[in-house]
């Protein structure tokens, strides 16, 4: 299979119950993010930030994958196909993918911000929690906030360069640098290929409108009788 760089955004997960960001009921219309996804938010308030961490941590666990996960799932078994996800939830690796480059953080992971040291993030953490590596008292969900750079970027860009296919999923395409990857893999020569539940605004190649779980199995039946 041609190299295909498939990128990912709440909309993913929405039919399994996760909330997404700016649709009509989604989290930033209930959490001022400037307050919960920030590090001068955590640095003003963190027991705040890791109650808002803990509620989403909580709502993944109560969360299953649906068929648009599933489906990725079992794409991301060939070699040249790379899942990008702008999502934290485990729903793609609970449905059984694999090398899923998750470029804003999990929470299913936390972070020591004295030492950098990473482990798997109890359900709930606390301001109070110690670093098992250094002792300090500087955990913090591992994730990536609004102002921090997002994580394997030389690596997506260089998947990128390479695209011969490059598929957004359920994104608005409001917030870089997730935004730009579409222009990075027209400039590289991918064909460009929009299944969103609306048109982003974003230029694709073609641009199908639904929700995930019905165009995601869709187009996976199609690219795997290929
Ligand atoms: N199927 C497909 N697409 C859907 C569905 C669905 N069932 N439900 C919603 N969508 C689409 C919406 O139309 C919208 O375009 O998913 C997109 C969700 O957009 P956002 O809420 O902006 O989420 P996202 O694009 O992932 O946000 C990007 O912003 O706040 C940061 O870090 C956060 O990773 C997030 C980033």
């Amino acid at each position: 299979m041609k190299p295909v760089v498939v990128l990912s955004g709440a909309g993913l997960s929405a039919e399994s119950g996760l909330g997404t960001f700016r649709d009509v009921d989604g989290l930033w219309t209930q959490y001022d993010l400037s307050e919960v996804a920030t590090p001068e938010g955590f640095a003003r308030d963190p027991a705040l930030v890791l109650e808002f961490y803990n509620a989403r941590r909580a709502n993944m666990a109560a969360a299953a994958p649906n068929a648009a996960h599933r489906a990725l799932a079992q794409l991301s078994a060939e070699p040249d196909v790379t899942l990008v996800t702008q999502n934290v939830d485990d729903l793609l690796e609970r449905a059984g993918a694999t090398g899923v480059i998750h470029m804003h953080g999990e929470l299913s992971r936390a972070l020591c911000h004295a030492c950098g040291a990473r482990w798997d993030a109890p359900d709930v953490m606390a301001a109070d929690d110690a670093c098992a590596a250094c002792g300090a008292q500087a955990t913090r969900p591992d994730v990536v906030w609004f102002g921090e750079i997002p994580y394997r970027m030389e690596r997506i860009e260089a998947l990128l360069s390479e695209a011969a296919l490059f598929v957004s999923i359920g994104t608005s395409g409001t917030v870089y640098p997730a935004a730009g990857f579409v222009h990075l893999a027209r400039e590289a020569g991918a064909r460009t290929l929009e299944l969103n539940l609306e048109a982003s605004g974003s230029t694709f190649d073609e641009s199908r409108i639904g929700p995930a779980t019905e165009l995601v199995p869709a187009w996976v039946a199609e690219m795997r009788s290929e």
